[in-house]
C-alpha cells in the first residue's frame, strides 16, 4: 500500500514566531482530528526546520521537510545548504524541481537530476515537483513534457531508489490562482505517470509511488481530488498557512 500525503509548503512566507505558533497549531489539530494513516509533512524555510523538527519530535504522524537543497555534500558555494545538512537537524523530506525554482531560479531537469541524488545519499525522500503551463497545455504537448521531466530528472534511479520519492504533479496554470485542475484533468495526469513509472520500472514500483496533487488545493475540493485512484494527497501552498484549512485538508482523507 502507498503512502498517504498532505504536505505542506511554506514557500518564503511566515516570520519564526508565528511559523513556530503556526506549526504548533497544525500539531495539536492533527493530533486531536486526523483519523487515517496519512502522513503529514511540513516544508518551512530553512531557518525554521531544526526548531520545528524538536516540536514534532515525539509524533510520527507528522515529518519536516526542506523547499530546495545544493546538490554538493559540502564546498565553497556561498548561500547553499547541502542535503546532510538538512539530515543533520532532523528534516526528511526536500522539495524539488518545484515550478518556482524552475521559473525564477533556472532549475532544469538536467540540474535537479544530481539534486534528487544528493538527498537521497543524505537519506532524505525527494518530493519532486513536475508540471506544465497553461500555454503548454493548450498546445497538447503537456504529456510530453511531464514524460521528459521524468524521464531526464528521476528515471535514471534503480528501482530501490525510486521507491523512495514521491511525485508532486503541479500544474503551474493551477499554483497560486484559485484556479484547481478538475478531479479528472488531476486524475488523468496521474494515471499517466503511474504508467510511465509502470514502463520504466514496473507495476509494482508504480502501483507504490505515492503522486501528489498540487494547485490551489483547498479544504472544499480536497475531498474530491484525493477521492481519484490515482490522487495520493496534496502539496499544499497558500492554504497551509492556515492551520484549520490545512488540517481539514489532511482530514479530507477522512470523509
Ligand atoms: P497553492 O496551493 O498556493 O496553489 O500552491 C501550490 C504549490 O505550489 C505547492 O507547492
Amino acid at each position: 500500500m502507498r503512502k498517504k500525503i498532505v504536505a505542506g509548503n511554506w514557500k518564503m512566507n511566515m516570520d519564526y514566531t508565528s511559523g513556530l505558533t503556526l506549526f504548533s497549531e497544525v500539531l495539536n489539530m492533527v493530533n486531536d482530528e486526523a483519523k487515517g494513516d496519512q502522513q503529514v509533512v511540513v516544508c518551512p524555510p530553512y531557518l525554521y526546520i531544526h526548531s520545528l523538527v524538536q516540536l514534532s519530535k515525539n509524533n510520527s504522524r507528522i515529518s519536516v521537510g526542506a523547499q530546495n537543497c545544493h546538490q554538493a555534500d559540502s564546498g565553497a558555494f556561498t548561500g547553499e545548504i547541502a542535503a546532510n545538512m538538512l539530515n543533520s537537524v532532523g528534516a526528511d523530506y526536500v522539495i524539488l524541481g518545484h515550478s518556482e525554482r524552475r521559473q525564477y531560479f533556472g532549475e532544469t531537469n538536467q540540474t535537479l537530476a544530481p539534486k534528487v541524488d544528493a538527498v537521497l545519499k543524505a537519506g532524505l525522500k525527494p518530493i519532486f515537483c513536475i508540471g506544465e503551463t497553461l500555454e503548454e497545455r493548450n498546445q497538447n504537448i503537456h504529456l510530453g513534457l511531464i514524460k521528459d521531466q521524468l524521464v531526464e530528472a528521476v528515471f535514471h534511479l534503480t528501482a530501490d531508489e525510486f521507491a523512495k520519492i514521491v511525485i508532486a504533479y503541479e500544474p503551474v496554470w493551477a499554483i497560486g490562482t484559485g484556479v484547481t485542475a478538475t478531479s479528472e484533468q488531476a486524475q488523468e495526469i496521474h494515471a499517466f505517470i503511474r504508467a510511465e513509472i509502470a514502463a520504466k520500472y514496473d507495476a509494482t514500483v508504480a502501483e507504490n509511488t505515492t503522486i501528489l496533487y498540487g494547485g490551489s488545493c483547498n479544504p472544499k475540493n480536497a475531498a474530491e481530488l484525493f477521492s481519484q485512484p490515482d490522487i495520493d494527497g496534496g502539496l499544499i501552498g497558500g492554504a497551509s498557512l492556515k492551520s484549520r484549512d490545512f488540517t481539514d485538508i489532511v482530514k479530507a482523507f477522512n470523509s
